[in-house]
């Protein structure tokens, strides 16, 4: 399985910024066996695909959606939508706006699944809190959360989704999970969705996330069951992001 990061800016980048950053990191060496996109907001979407041109690395993620194609629903964006700018995933319930926009198990799974049917490959983000870590309620918490995200989507054809864990305290925090606990989270995830999609869940890649920088993404990258990165603050140099790219890979 070919690893996957994805580098998210989070509310940062208008279009102008985002077209200097699509170029700048075109410059960058990349390796070729792995994939790599980079989560955008909405404004920024038609600058990057411009930046982009005909080139199809990074690939284009979207970091939200709605679940319905088109209607009345002020200030939404469809997945249909998205695909015109032919982005190849989209971030469902990070765990920024399950904190801030409300955003519940139920929703993310709508989401999910709308994006699915539009083609593009929902990224659905999972993960404990520390107060859940604390008690001891960690697995609980993020069994819960795959299994309601994964509840409406179809298993068959192409691989699904993608799961992103994200440990909330691990997020921005410079403290990220350590790579054994990392690997007993996927292994739980794994196991998830193997109940679900059966072998097809050998195919869905389950990525790590929080605090990921250049000095520890070889060593996600070298742990079992860990199938690449969401790469928030790290990501937001170009430079840095190709720097974490190439050490993601041996060489
Ligand atoms: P940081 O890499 O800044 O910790 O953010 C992780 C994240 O939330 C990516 O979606």
């Amino acid at each position: 399985m070919k690893k996957l990061l994805i580098a998210n800016w989070k509310m940062n980048y208008g279009p102008i910024k985002a077209g200097s950053w699509i170029r700048a990191f075109r410059r960058e060496r990349l390796p070729k066996d792995i994939d790599i996109a980079v989560a955008v907001p909405f404004v920024s979407l038609a600058a990057a695909r411009a930046s982009l041109g005909r080139a199809s690395i990074p690939a284009l993620a979207a970091q939200n959606t709605f679940w319905e194609d088109e209607g009345a629903y002020t200030g939404e964006v469809s997945p249909t939508m998205l695909s015109e700018f032919g982005a190849a995933y989209c971030l469902v319930g990070h765990s920024e706006r399950r904190t801030h926009l409300g955003e519940t198990d139920d929703m993310v799974a709508k989401k999910a699944a709308a994006l699915q049917k539009a083609g593009i490959a929902p990224v659905i983000c999972v993960g404990e809190t520390a107060a859940q870590r604390k008690k001891g309620e960690a697995v609980k918490a993020v069994r819960a959360q795959v299994q309601s995200a994964i509840a409406n989507l179809k298993g068959d054809g192409r691989a699904p989704c993608v799961v992103a864990y994200e440990p909330v305290w691990a997020i921005g925090s410079g403290r990220p999970c350590s790579p054994q606990d990392t690997k007993e989270m996927h292994e739980l995830i794994r196991g998830v969705l193997t109940k679900k999609f059966g072998h097809l869940a050998e195919e869905i890649r389950i990525i790590y996330g929080g605090s990921v920088d250049v000095r520890n993404i070889s060593e996600y990258m070298t742990t079992t069951g860990v199938d690449g990165a969401l790469v928030g603050g790290a990501s937001l140099d170009p430079r840095n992001f190709g720097l974490i790219c190439r050490a993601a890979v041996p060489a």
